[in-house]
């Protein structure tokens, strides 16, 4: 097979772990059967599987009671999930500027409906979170707030114990897209109150898989009501977690693939996975940083972001202390030297080089505008476990190239 360069890794990690691709194959042809639901010999190893990919993910996560955590199609349905059946009509909502539409949308659809009052807390143009801003925001209404972990456009990771602690009693979803699988997420020590993940990113699973998290003492109403496997002479959808919140077959085929990455995330060790990551992150920031004709934007630190890296071929010139040469985001700009469009840039890199990122607004407008980049948004280049130091040399010479830099 022709040789590329995979770095889109914050759309869908690529390649997976053998062993997720194996599990996915022994579930379809040696298992098969509906876990939960009839008791025979299939069916018990089938529920195994599943009670065993819930086991690890509350290890992960450390959680002591696996069944706080419910599976979902992915981190959409996880939000979904939460903002229309935790909400109430009258609660106000805080997001921040960052956002992916996953969480915009939901909730806007329930602001033009009268049903919540919303608001968008700012964030600079790193894309960090102003947490006294935040504080002045908060109202009597205030019943959640929903918050990117880190950013799928530069990787910036907002600081959750500043976060909680300026939010007081007021539960925080915390979505976790970008970080779960590549940055430790303790939800005990922090405290938090939903987790929405995905589970063909960072966890190393296949597509169609995701979970919540949904801290003791919470209640959610369920998105969709049917058959559980349990109580099944009650015609009510039962109560309790994850059976509430888990009606019809799931998939199980990809929640034991899914399994079988948390359990590689878990062999390897999450330290292990973030230093491989920050130092694949900080050499394509020594390479690229400060050059003419290219701007990079994010905190441009490893240790305050994951791997992923936003990149315009414009020199923004600077117009404050805050914003350096080739070097920062920024808005408010004095001018621009005009380089190759985003969408260009993306294409050269897949025509010639072979090397494939995604270009635009990564379904997130609202923080290309706190970045300022909207509306031609980005390039991203978003890496992952099992990228190499020289993946990311030839990436960086790529980018030079079509900077015009020699
Ligand atoms: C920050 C963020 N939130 C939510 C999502 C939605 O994830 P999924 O497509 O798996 O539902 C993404 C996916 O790109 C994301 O980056």
């Amino acid at each position: 097979m022709k040789k590329f360069i995979y770095l889109d890794n914050a759309a869908t990690s690529f390649p997976k772990p053998p062993q997720v691709t194996e599990s996915v194959i022994h579930f379809l042809e040696k298992v098969g059967a509906n876990p939960g639901r009839s008791g025979h010999k299939l069916s018990m190893e089938a529920s195994a599987i599943v009670r065993k990919t819930r086991e690890s993910l509350a290890r992960l996560f450390n959680t002591k009671d696996p069944g706080r955590i419910v599976f979902t199609m992915n981190a959409t349905e996880s939000l979904n999930t939460v903002i229309y059946g935790f909400l109430n009509k009258g609660d106000n909502v805080i997001i921040s500027s960052m956002e992916h539409n996953s969480v915009v949308r939901p909730l806007k659809h329930l602001e033009e409906n009268s049903v919540i009052t919303l608001i968008i807390a700012p964030c600079d143009n790193k894309g960090f979170l102003d947490i006294d801003e935040l504080k002045k925001l908060i109202n009597k209404n205030t019943a959640l707030m929903v918050l990117n972990h880190a950013s799928n456009i530069c990787g910036t990771i907002q600081d959750i114990r500043a976060v909680k602690n300026a939010l007081g009693n007021i539960p925080l979803l915390l979505d976790a897209a970008q970080t779960a699988g590549c940055h430790p997420i303790d939800v005990n020590a922090d405290d938090i109150d939903f987790l929405a993940f995905t589970g063909h990113k960072g966890l190393l699973g296949p597509q169609g898989t995701g979970g919540l998290y949904i801290k003791e003492g919470l209640t959610v109403r369920p998105l969709k009501r049917g058959g559980t496997g349990t109580i099944s002479e009650s015609i009510k959808q039962p109560e309790s977690l994850p059976d509430s919140l888990e009606s019809g077959t799931q998939n199980n085929p990809g929640i034991a693939g899914l399994g079988a990455g948390v359990d590689f995330i878990l062999k390897e060790g999450i330290d292990e996975i973030k230093k491989h990551e920050e130092l694949l992150t900080s050499t394509l920031l020594k390479e690229l940083r400060g050059l003419p004709g290219l701007t990079i934007y994010g905190p441009l630190r490893a240790d305050l972001q994951t791997s992923t890296i936003s990149i315009t071929f414009h020199s923004i010139l600077p117009t404050g202390d805050n914003h350096e040469f080739g070097g920062c985001g920024s808005i408010n700009l004095a001018w621009m030297e005009e380089g190759a469009t985003a969408s260009d840039a993306g294409h050269i890199l897949d025509s010639d080089f072979d090397i494939f990122v995604r270009v635009g607004l990564h379904c997130a407008p609202l923080a290309h505008k706190t970045l300022g980049t909207f509306p031609e948004g980005t390039v991203r280049l978003s890496m992952g476990y099992f990228n190499t130091i020289q993946d990311i040399e030839y990436a960086a010479k790529a980018i030079k190239r079509i900077a015009g830099i020699k």
